[in-house]
């Protein structure tokens, strides 16, 4: 049986800021399924004292040096399902905090530390409890040193010496970026501080160190897999991912649909499917009380955003058409919690169209299932998004996404043509508020045609991006991991 250790600083039902998590709590479920030994493991923050209620110690007082320093680790066991664990890496002085990585004003300074001590525990934790993975499964810069270490200093362990690292780009601006003082902090081999390593223009990169030592790269979304290799979307790391393209796969992301899927969601105000579809207008109906908005706004077209409220998102654009799209007859509603620039931004929005708008700033997940439910169309703008996850749960509510043609959006959704009265969605190629707007005239003038309306929202409910066939292609790729020969440091390693 394949073993596979999951690594993830988010995993649903225990964390989560945003899709990472989601992932990360439901492709170990699909890989098991396909005959995987798969463990999760990831950090013990303050909310999983409530998130894993039932868990039990497993391993005690980890030393983990950091610098000059030791740090001692706990590691808890929680499960996803009763034959899949969750490890939980406990050290109280990282870990023990309000938020993941940062507040609205800005990163926690030690966040290197924090995914050193998280990454060098996972490893430690393999040795104390004789687990020898086949695969370690890396996801975003906070993972990301684990391969650098499996090649340097843990490379002669016999509980590693058929490892291989697989490393996920879930959002390649997120990089890891630090003062190239905090690189000793990491117990590298003083020459991995160069060009072929985890150097960048003077500083850390731990996201250059995953995408230099990892056996295999993957990112969520074929486009996105292209898109990466450009300077535009490559933020700095195109270059490198270009010189690795044949190790560099595209798999896009499956979603839950016991968790959304408007026929069993135990949040919303009514069950509703395709053949049962008018029991809709009841959650929207509840989605407009929730947000205090008019009983009038119950006939008109009403468009929903829950996202981080971040760069890029696209929300500049949304910003620019703001009066024009409030100019015509529909409501809005917006949940998402990010940068303050954007909390002030929506909150002046909601505070000029009070009887069109509303704006919640947070994280709210039971409000973020009212708007799949409640919501005619839902909008996308991103500037990029490696795979999106709300576009696909919003086709299953047969709330129509409006969308950017780019990365997992381009992917997921098929543009509407009126002519044919085919698609699953209306989508915009250029970066640009008129191309919006354009777009979002184009679905409201479709909503009038009610038949067709209808036609397109069973079109989006019957799209399916379940796990599976996407967990297969996982499997796939671990397997050519485990075949492949390991060149490093200039030789070649047959193993
Ligand atoms: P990203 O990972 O870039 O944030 P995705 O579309 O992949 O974007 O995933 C976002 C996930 O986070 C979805 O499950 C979405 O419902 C959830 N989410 C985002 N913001 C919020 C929020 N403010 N409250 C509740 N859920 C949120
Ligand atoms: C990232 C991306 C998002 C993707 C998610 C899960 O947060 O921004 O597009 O869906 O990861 O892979």
């Amino acid at each position: 049986m394949l073993k596979v250790l999951f690594a993830s600083s988010e995993v649903v039902p225990f964390a989560k800021t945003g899709g990472l998590a989601d992932v990360s709590g439901t492709l170990p479920v699909a890989l098991k399924s396909l005959g995987c030994d798969v463990r999760v493991i990831m950090p013990f923050y303050k909310m999983v004292e409530k998130t894993a209620p039932e868990r039990k110690l497993l391993a005690e007082r980890i030393e983990i040096p950091i610098g000059r320093k030791i740090y001692l680790g706990d590691v808890w066991e929680t499960n996803l399902e009763p034959s899949i664990p969750v490890y939980l890496v406990q050290c109280d002085e990282f870990f023990d905090r309000g938020q993941l990585y940062g507040t609205a004003k800005g990163d926690y300074r030690d966040n290197a530390e924090r995914f050193i001590f998280f990454s060098r525990c996972a490893l430690e934790l393999c040795i104390k409890t004789e687990f020898a993975p086949d695969i370690i499964h890396c996801h975003d810069w906070q993972t990301g040193l684990i391969p650098a270490y499996i090649k340097s200093i843990y490379r002669d362990l016999p509980q590693f010496a058929k490892t291989r690292t697989v490393f996920t780009i879930h959002n390649i601006a997120y990089q890891g970026l630090f003062e190239k003082e905090v690189f000793q902090l990491t117990g590298l081999p003083a020459d991995y501080f160069n060009v072929n390593g985890l150097e960048y223009w003077g500083k850390m990169c731990i996201l250059k160190a995953a995408l230099m030592f990892s056996d295999i790269i993957t990112t969520v979304s074929k486009k996105y897999s292209e898109e990466i290799q450009t300077s535009e979307f490559g933020y700095g790391m195109e270059g490198i991912l270009m010189s690795r393209k044949d190790d560099l796969y595209g798999i896009l992301n499956g979603v839950d649909y016991a968790e959304w899927n408007p026929e069993a969601d135990k949040y919303i105000a009514a069950h509703y499917s395709s053949s049962a579809l008018t029991r809709k207008q009841k959650c929207k109906e509840d989605l407009l009380n929730e947000y205090k908005l008019p009983a009038k706004l119950r006939t008109k077209p009403l468009l929903g955003v829950i996202s981080r409220l971040a760069d890029q998102k696209g929300f500049d654009l949304l910003a620019q058409i703001m009066d024009k799209l409030m100019s015509l007859d529909i409501g809005f509603v917006l949940l998402g919690t990010g940068e303050q620039k954007y909390h002030d931004l929506f909150e002046t929005i909601g505070r000029k169209f009070p009887d069109k708008v509303g704006i919640r700033i947070g994280y709210d997940n039971t409000l973020a299932h009212k708007i799949e439910a409640g919501c005619d169309m839902f909008l996308m703008p991103s500037r990029y998004e490696p795979c999106g996850l709300n576009q696909i749960y919003s086709l299953k509510y047969g709330t129509v996404p409006i969308v950017r043609a780019t990365g997992g959006l381009d992917d997921t959704i098929s543009d509407y043509d009126e002519r044919k009265g085919t698609g699953t969605g209306f989508k915009f190629e250029k970066y640009s508020s008129k191309e919006l707007l354009h777009t979002i005239k184009r679905a409201l003038a479709l909503y009038e045609k009610k038949k067709d309306w209808q036609k397109l929202m069973l079109d989006c409910m019957a799209c399916d991006f379940s796990w599976e066939q996407s967990a297969q292609q996982y499997m796939e790729l671990y397997r050519k991991a485990i075949k492949k020969v390991i060149r490093q440091k200039g030789e070649e390693v047959k193993r």
